[in-house]
């Protein structure tokens, strides 16, 4: 079963947003496996939702990242800076079962929290990726995939679904990341900065160059001269789009639809980029048939979405009427809902 990364280096796009409503409803719809999540972002905005949002999910982040050892995904990486190229298969005692922080998220639900201390690491984590053995850039890239093979053993499966919400910026846990996925799910939201955010990420990931003899991405050099294997896109989806009125559902329409062209035009010269699913599943032949099988959206669901991830509820299972946030009610209504549940339960049953 494969590892999905969360990713898109243009911030604010929806990742965690996604993580957590992606993780939940995919835990829902398969009850019979344990799903994994790794936060592996300093801002742990998706472990906070998952662990009840606001104010509930922070407390439990605040007592999780204070307690000695710290079983987050620092304390693996602090393990991993002491013994950066044997790994110590500890993983698993890392790993948290949401339902025991937060009974709205299914029982075979696990997470390895984020955590800010990740930032202070960064600069020993990067420096176990010089000195050391020839092959030391390609160990320090696989202290994440050991994380989820340590994971695998202790639970006795050979794979599991594991979904991995990344920092934006293409730094070196992005790298780890991205090193453990199997599959790329990219979140972009409308505007025009997002068409280019599309390129961006093709070539930090693949080297791809817009200009010829430019200087290809350090991470794909590597990564391609120790074999490791890099994620394939699995799809991009449309995030908080607006359905607010007819002028800017419109509005938001081009954008998508412009962005939409830019990543068919991505296919059509780098379709090994690409994971074609269903598996067995011949690859599309249209623009359309492209556009099924890999561009998937997500509409905003205004203070539906605030509400879910203020108090980790996810959009699938949330229901109308008022909720109290931080003591005050918000009212949910059930058009708002009608806007996202169905989007999410589309994308979640088209993840193998
Ligand atoms: N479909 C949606 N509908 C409504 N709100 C959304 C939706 N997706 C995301 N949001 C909200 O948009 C904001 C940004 O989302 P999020 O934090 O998930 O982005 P991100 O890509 O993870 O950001 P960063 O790059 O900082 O990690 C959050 O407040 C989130 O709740
Ligand atoms: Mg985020």
């Amino acid at each position: 079963m494969p590892t999905y990364a969360i990713w898109n280096n243009k911030g604010g796009v929806g990742k965690s947003y996604l993580t957590f409503q992606i993780a939940a409803e995919y835990a829902r719809t398969h009850q019979d496996e344990k799903i994994l999540v790794i936060d592996m972002c300093p801002q742990s905005n998706s472990s906070s939702m998952l662990l009840g949002g606001m104010v509930n999910g922070e407390m439990a982040l605040d007592e999780i990242g204070s307690a000695m050892p710290r079983y987050t995904i620092a304390g693996y990486v602090r393990e991993r800076i002491a013994s950066p190229y044997h790994t110590p298969g500890t993983g698993s005692t890392y790993v948290l079962r949401v339902r025991d922080r937060n009974n709205r998220i299914p029982g075979n639900l696990f997470l390895v929290t984020g955590d800010e201390e990740l930032e202070v690491l960064s600069s020993r984590v990067l420096n176990a990726t010089q000195p050391g053995p020839d092959d030391a850039w390609t160990k320090v890239h696989l202290w994440v995939r050991d994380l989820i093979d340590d994971v695998q053993e202790s639970w006795g499966v050979d794979s599991c679904t594991v979904f991995i919400d990344c920092n934006p910026s293409f730094g070196i846990y992005t790298e780890l990341a991205l090193s453990a996925s199997d599959r790329l799910i990219i979140p972009f939201s409308a505007d025009g900065s997002s068409k280019r955010a599309v390129r961006t990420v093709l070539s930090l990931l693949y080297g791809t160059t817009r200009i010829t003899g430019g200087e290809r991405s350090e991470f794909a050099r590597k990564s391609e001269a120790a074999r490791l294997r890099v994620p394939k896109i699995y799809c991009y989806v449309g995030n908080r789009l607006t359905q607010a009125n007819r002028t800017s559902a419109t509005a938001f329409r081009t954008v998508v639809n412009e962005i939409g062209i830019e990543i068919f035009n991505v296919w059509r010269t780098n379709p090994n980029y690409f994971c074609i699913h269903p598996e067995g599943t011949p690859a599309p032949a249209t623009q359309k048939a492209f556009r099924d099988m890999f561009k998937y959206e997500v509409n905003d669901a205004n203070s539906a979405s605030v509400v879910s991830s203020a108090l980790g509820i996810p959009i699938v299972s949330l229901t109308a009427g008022q909720h109290e946030v931080a003591g005050r009610p918000v009212s949910v209504n059930q058009t708002q809902l009608d806007r996202q549940q169905p989007n999410i339960v589309e994308l979640v049953s088209r993840i193998e």
